[in-house]
């Protein structure tokens, strides 16, 4: 397996046969359980093999716990491999989630200790199965090690991870290993992509060149990209796409990904992303302060990027396309202003109130194009409003929509993924904010509920088919790095799109 896109730094992963100490990279990982029983046992074992390890044990300081990571050398010289002991916790209540977070925690003391080949000892438990365990070993440690520094100029002594292997000596274990190793790989790379795109600046990834990315993922990973141009856009009568784009010397586009991976026939699921590849807020232009963060605004149509990639390459038996409107929002002397009046894609009219509420004025096209494919699902996923960094913050993505069987697909999603999600209700109550004098919608329902406001807008524009809405503004722009991800970019949404397909039969009715 072998994990490079655009970033110019490369992961592999790889399985290898036998324990710990049979490795020849140059650095090894074990986990430990905090029960005293499983613990004295792991210990001497791992006693025996490592012996250096003796101090780590009988100095009391490693004891199993929870996100622990230790440290200690084997062999001497240039052989010298570091050794990282790594908590899981009591093994009852052990969880992928606790693992990601364990197996990242390691990784990134291993990168700090310049090793450049981490190999983890694969633990087993009644609690998890092997599969599973080997998923969040790669994928915490992978995406725990990911940054977006392709811009700096490295200096001499910059070390970075290259290679995560997964090792055991249980050969009964080995094709579970290798199922999970096989997976998470793959979504690694789609979350990998995600980042790349989404942390990407404005004078690298604008409309043209997310387009073109869009088709290199599709001819690495296969599925098919289609791009429609102005003048398509214009013949579709995108509206709201096309209003967004006025003030931009670069172009709009609308890019269409097609992976037909399920039954033929089968209706298919649509992913939509909102693609803003920078948003200044338009003639109602932002403040200055944390305006690059807007360079993230397209991170909607990254992860539908992203997970169409992971999708295909799993040759994932669904039907999914992935639909992404994309244009930058500029104030110029030809930019849009509020008080103008929008047709859609679908005839309905838009009263634009305030300029910077242009995520919602381009998805409404697409949600009017994606019922062309008579979908059994419609998500659109959007950095939407910055009411719902203030509601949920940077954890938690809002979910809105109209079907409750859609809905808990995402939920049930979420919670395997820990990319969390809380639902916001979508009372028509609420309609009163963005009702319009002149219009049949107005783009803006204010401060309160904004959230709501914002979804409640989109809603007017899906066909007749179930729909769910992510909110992306907090999860998808980090403040700071997490357990296992980046500061930025973060790349959510695809590990939950994923799972979601990837259960889609499972989870359904
Ligand atoms: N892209 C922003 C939302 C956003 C804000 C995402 C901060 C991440 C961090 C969106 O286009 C926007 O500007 N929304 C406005 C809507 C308002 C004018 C109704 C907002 O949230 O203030
Ligand atoms: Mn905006
Ligand atoms: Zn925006």
């Amino acid at each position: 397996m072998y994990l490079q896109l655009s970033n110019p730094y490369s992961m592999k992963t790889s399985f290898a046969q036998g324990g710990a100490s049979a490795q020849k990279s140059d650095g090894v990982a074990l986990f430990f359980f905090e029960d005293t029983a499983l613990f004295t046992t792991q210990s001497a074992a791992v006693r025996a093999a490592f012996p250096a390890s003796a101090g780590n044990f009988d100095s009391g300081d490693f004891t199993g716990k929870k996100g622990s990571v230790a440290q200690c050398y084997h062999g001497s010289g240039k052989q010298t491999k570091r050794v990282y002991l790594v908590g899981l916790g009591k093994s009852e209540a052990v969880s992928a989630e606790g693992i990601r977070r364990a197996s990242s925690a390691a990784a990134r003391a291993a990168q700090r200790g310049k090793v450049k080949h981490i190999s983890f000892e694969v633990p087993e438990t009644a609690s998890l199965n092997t599969t599973e365990i080997s998923e969040a070993i790669i994928e915490g440690a992978v995406l725990g090690v990911y940054a977006f520094d392709k811009y700096i100029t490295k200096p001499a002594d910059a070390s970075k991870l290259e290679a995560v292997s997964l090792c055991t000596a249980n050969k009964t274990i080995v094709p579970a290993v290798k199922a999970g190793l096989d997976f998470a790989t793959k979504v690694s790379q789609g979350v990998y992509l995600t980042r790349d795109l989404a942390n990407a600046p404005n004078n690298e990834i604008y409309p043209e060149t997310l387009a073109k990315r869009a088709q290199a993922a599709g001819k690495e990973s296969g599925f098919k990209v289609t791009v429609l141009d102005k003048k398509k856009i214009q013949a579709l009568k995108m509206g709201g796409l096309l209003a967004v784009n006025q003030g931009s010397v670069r172009p709009p586009v609308f890019i269409v990904m097609e992976y037909m991976g399920g039954k033929k026939g089968e209706a298919p699921v649509v992913l939509v992303g909102k693609g803003v590849t920078f948003d200044t807020g338009g003639i109602s232009i932002k403040p200055a302060p944390g305006m690059s963060d807007m360079k993230i605004d397209m991170h909607g149509s990254a992860t539908v990027i992203g997970a169409m990639s992971a999708v295909a390459k799993l040759k994932l038996p669904v039907n999914v396309i992935g639909l992404v409107p994309s244009t930058e929002n500029m104030p110029s002397g030809t930019a849009f202003v509020p008080g103008d009046i929008v047709t859609h894609m679908n005839g309905k009219t838009s009263e634009i109130d305030n300029t910077d509420a242009e995520g919602r004025l381009i998805l409404a096209d697409a949600l009017t194009y994606a019922d062309r494919y008579k979908p059994q699902a419609v998500i659109d996923i959007a950095t939407l409003t910055g009411a719902c960094m203030i509601a949920l913050g940077s954890i938690t993505s809002g979910l809105l929509g109209t079907d409750d069987v859609l809905k808990s697909r995402i939920k049930k999603a979420a919670q395997r993924t820990s990319e969390h999600v809380c639902e916001l209700p979508l009372y028509e109550d609420y309609e009163d904010q963005i009702k319009s004098d002149v219009a049949d919608v107005k783009n803006s329902g204010g401060r309160p509920a904004g959230t709501i406001t914002a979804a409640l807008f989109l809603k007017k524009f899906i066909g007749d088919y179930p729909w769910a809405h992510l909110d992306i503004a907090g999860t998808g722009i980090a403040p700071s790095a997490g357990p296992y991800s980046p500061k930025g970019g973060s790349g959510v949404g695809v590990r939950l799109f994923v799972d979601m397909l990837r259960n889609w039969k499972k989870d359904g009715g």
